[in-house]
């Protein structure tokens, strides 16, 4: 067995990203359910790295605590003025114990970059033996980028920044991709020599290249299969374009597995996201964070899932979900919003109009139009009426509702929590239920209606209304109605529920 090299990863992100314009630092920015700086150390990972050292400059605190969410074992350093990339890994070595092994180096800003490739990068130099390694690749368009400059015989020569190359230089499509692997000792070596002889007055990780080449130490490049790993981030419209990038390589690698997608170009699923097979994506869709789709599940068109699990067999149709759970074969939607801790058992019901907040609703019920649950429990094969309102908040504090099994309420309820419904209890139409309602029983809580006989003839006298009315036999009583008492009461019904007067308050729902 050879001896297993000790590896540290250096990462660099210290820089400010001027051309992002934004107050959050580049590598913070999100994509695809991870920071860049994320999918950085996410690639790296695999390489198993003895220790690793993130260089922080530009909002060093705001990365420092996104580090110690997403890489508690990262060590960020401090590179208070960024004085070019040698500096920063100078820096950073300063940082932990001298020593023999690999140092990877990888610029914060390369999202794309495959573990696989970071770790072919590093067997390769490995196997050489060599002083230095740099991932490479042959771009369509170089602006901007260091060149690989190779001499006659294709051996690396030196890595020229474009704003010090010559124009012959500046031809070369091969370019220097941020990511390198070294051997330790001649690193630190090496970065002793710097110079800040160059257009930017900056110590440059690249010139460690040409000078362990001029000492006569082995230099290699290895070059990227797919340049598009590759790709950096330096504004917003690369950002957007990497995005679309790493959708279509998600979106493929799901499809693959087995997983249908209606529609590719509008499904957006964050890399932290898991999918069984046979489930369907139908379009317009997204699926962020820690999302987890069972098998034959059907989503979409149209829905947003945050950190939400969806069972195996559901439907969910164009709906929002954040932090919900939708149980096996339950359907949700079309126009739900579940929120964090709305729970949905097995065959439950979620319907349209309806939002749902930290409620558990058992194994095959139903709230299937227009109703808000909040902070309730609703037990097993329950109908919630239509138009419902779990009404949990007194101002201050959020109260409770619990419904049992197998109970039927009735349409525009409204529950005023804290409060209980038993088991097989139902309760009637238009009930405001404060007090508990006990299994078995009925709860009824409204006025009683009246009806006032002829009172369209007598008080809308003229009108198609009273014309339909006295063809059906709707005249009788009209001399006992009230007359009016003014003109405009009389057009508008409304002034007679205020007041109370002179007409039934039923009148006001027009
Ligand atoms: C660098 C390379 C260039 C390569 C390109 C690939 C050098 C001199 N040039 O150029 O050959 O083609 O990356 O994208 O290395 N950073 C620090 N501290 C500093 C300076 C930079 O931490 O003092 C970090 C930045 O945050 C960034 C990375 O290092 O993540 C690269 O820095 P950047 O300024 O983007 O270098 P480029 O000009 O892109
Ligand atoms: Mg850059």
């Amino acid at each position: 067995m050879p001896q297993p090299h000790l590896r540290t990863v250096v990462v660099l992100a210290a820089g400010e990203g001027k051309r992002m314009k934004s107050t959050l630092p580049k590598v913070l920015h999100p994509l695809l359910g991870r920071t860049l700086l994320g999918h950085v150390l996410s690639a790296a990972a695999p390489l198993a790295a003895d220790r690793t050292v993130v260089v922080v400059g530009h909002g060093a605190d705001q990365v420092r605590s996104h580090l110690d969410e997403i890489a508690p074992d990262a060590t960020p350093v401090l590179q208070a003025e960024q004085l070019g990339t040698g500096h920063a890994v100078r820096i950073a070595l300063e940082a932990v114990p001298e020593g023999a092994g690999t140092v990877v180096v990888i610029n914060g800003d390369v999202p794309l970059l495959r573990p696989e490739t970071v770790g072919a990068l590093v067997t390769a130099h490995e196997e050489a033996a060599a002083a230095a390694t740099v991932l490479a690749a042959e771009v369509p368009d170089p602006t901007g980028l260091g060149r690989i400059v190779r001499d006659a015989d294709g051996r690396l020569e030196q890595i020229v920044e474009e704003r010090d190359a010559d124009p012959a230089q500046r031809a070369i499509r091969e370019i220097n991709a941020g990511i390198y692997a070294f051997d330790a000792a001649r690193l630190r070596d090496a970065l002793g020599k710097l110079s800040t002889d160059n257009d930017q007055g900056e110590e440059y990780l690249t010139d460690v290249f040409g000078l362990l080449r001029s000492a006569g130490e082995p230099v290699a490049v290895h070059v990227a299969a797919d340049h598009v790993e590759t790709l950096g981030c330096n504004d917003r419209v690369e950002l957007a374009s990497l995005r679309r990038l790493l959708r279509d390589r998600v979106n493929e690698a799901w499809m693959r597995t087995g997983v249908s997608l209606l529609d590719p170009a509008t499904t957006w699923i964050d890399v932290t996201v898991a999918l069984d097979r046979d489930a369907v994506v139908d379009q317009n869709t997204q699926l962020r964070g820690a999302t987890v789709v069972g098998s034959g599940a059907l989503i979409g068109p149209d829905v947003t899932l945050v950190d939400t699990i969806v069972g195996p067999g559901a439907s969910v149709v164009r709906s929002h979900a954040v932090g919900a759970e939708v149980g096996e074969g339950a359907s949700v939607g079309p126009y739900a919003y579940l929120r964090p801790a709305a729970r949905l058992a097995g065959k439950a019901k979620v319907g349209t109009f309806v939002e749902v907040k930290n409620s558990q609703i058992g194994a095959g019920s139903k709230v299937p139009h227009l109703t808000y649950v909040g902070d309730a429990t609703i037990g097993e094969q329950t109908n919630i009426g239509a138009a419902s309102v779990f009404v949990n908040y007194d101002g201050v504090n959020k109260h409770r509702t619990v419904i049992g099994s197998h109970a039927r309420t009735g349409a525009d309820n409204m529950f005023v929590a804290p409060v209980e419904v038993g088991d097989g209890a139902y309760t009637a139409a238009g009930s405001v239920i404060v007090d508990d309602v006990p299994a078995g029983a009925m709860g009824v809580a409204r006025a009683r209606q009246r009806n006032i006989e002829g009172w369209v003839v007598k008080r809308r006298a003229g009108t198609a209304a009273a014309e339909a009315a006295q063809r059906a036999g709707g005249a009788k009583g009209a001399s006992d109605v009230a007359p009016a008492a003014s003109d405009s009461e009389a057009m508008h019904g409304r002034a007679e529920t205020v007041g109370g007067t002179s007409g039934p308050g039923d009148t006001a729902t027009d």
